[in-house]
């Protein structure tokens, strides 16, 4: 695996799902495998949980670890090209990647978009650019409009509590905020479900507000409702999450009803297992009686960031 920027980058969805939860079992069963290699981190925004599961991930792998905050340490990054640089940017991304290939052997990067300008955001010009400079296997650490690792923790976490024989009903529950969030993480989430769903291993609803609606690159295949309370009926698991619009790009738009996940809403499904992907904000995105509750799955959910990253660093190490 020389990228790991989207679902498409997995040829072997349910297999990759069971590689990672036999790393669980035996975490240090490769630790050889990164030894004298190293990993370099690089963010440009705010992390706790992929921060700390991906280092943790390429320890496990016997890898070294580098991490740089270019947004706080680093120098301000050009990424346009044909510009004099007369402003306040001091570096192109065209050296910096470069160099900073020059000394790991698998990058990951973060960035968020700016959610001004969607085409530009949509664009990954930086992911992008950063992955062609640098020469090196990149691993998206979120990007403007997908968050891999996440997702791929997700379809784990689903795959891991779910049993039956019968397939479960997963439904991405839009949530209110006060704040304009991207949809990285529901298009990725959606992204993933969709393929999950063409494979037989669920069955994929999304709920949003009208004016809500996300990408259909990214939703291809998904059931979409406006109503929550219809969307929560036979409902196995719930991942709640905010998103700002895409069609009035960036923008928080007034929303009537009750969208905010408690347990007279829980009550509806069919005993579902609820996710978030953190940070979450209680008793605005979702009420705490549900993220303190026997069905909330949201911590062994972040734990499983790590085995995701893991089996994603471990192919990229040439190991499948
Ligand atoms: N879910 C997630 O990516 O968390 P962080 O932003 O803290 O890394």
């Amino acid at each position: 695996m020389k990228q790991f920027f989207s679902v498409a980058d997995v040829v072997d969805l349910s297999e990759i799902v069971d590689e990672a939860l036999r790393l669980k079992q035996a975490p240090f069963a490769y630790e050889q495998l990164g030894k004298r290699k190293t990993l370099g981190l690089v963010f440009l925004n705010p992390s706790l949980r992929t921060r700390l599961s991906t280092q943790k991930a390429a320890m496990q792998l016997g890898m070294d670890v580098m991490v740089m905050n270019m947004d706080k340490d680093g120098w301000a990054l050009e990424t346009r090209d044909g510009v004099a640089m007369d402003g306040a940017t001091v570096e192109h991304i065209r050296e910096a990647a470069a160099v900073m290939g020059q000394y790991c052997d698998v990058l990951g990067i973060r960035s968020f978009p700016k959610l001004i300008d969607r085409d530009a955001d949509y664009s990954e010009d930086l992911f992008r650019k950063f992955s062609s400079y640098c020469g090196v296997p990149v691993i998206s650490l979120e990007s403007a409009t997908r968050h891999p690792l996440q997702s791929f923790a997700d379809l784990i976490t689903i795959h891991e509590h779910w049993r039956k024989p019968s397939i479960p009903k997963v439904v991405l529950a839009w949530a209110p905020h006060v704040k304009a969030l991207p949809q990285a993480v529901p298009n990725s989430f959606s992204e993933w479900m969709c393929r999950a769903q063409a494979a037989g291993m669920v069955d994929f609803t999304i709920a949003h507000p009208e004016g809500y609606a996300l990408s259909e690159v990214f939703t291809q295949g998904a059931a979409v409702v406006n109503s929550l309370d219809e969307a929560l009926i036979g409902a196995d698991f719930v991942y709640v999450k905010n998103w700002s619009s895409y069609d009035d790009y960036g923008q928080i738009l007034p929303v009537r009803e009750q969208w905010m996940l408690d347990n007279r809403k829980l009550a509806i499904t069919n005993n579902a297992k609820v996710m978030h992907c953190l940070p979450v904000r209680r008793d605005l995105e979702l009420a705490s009686e549900v993220l303190d509750g026997p069905q909330s799955l949201v911590i062994p959910e972040a734990g499983n960031r790590v085995w995701a990253a893991q089996a994603v660093l471990k192919r990229m190490l040439g190991e499948n």
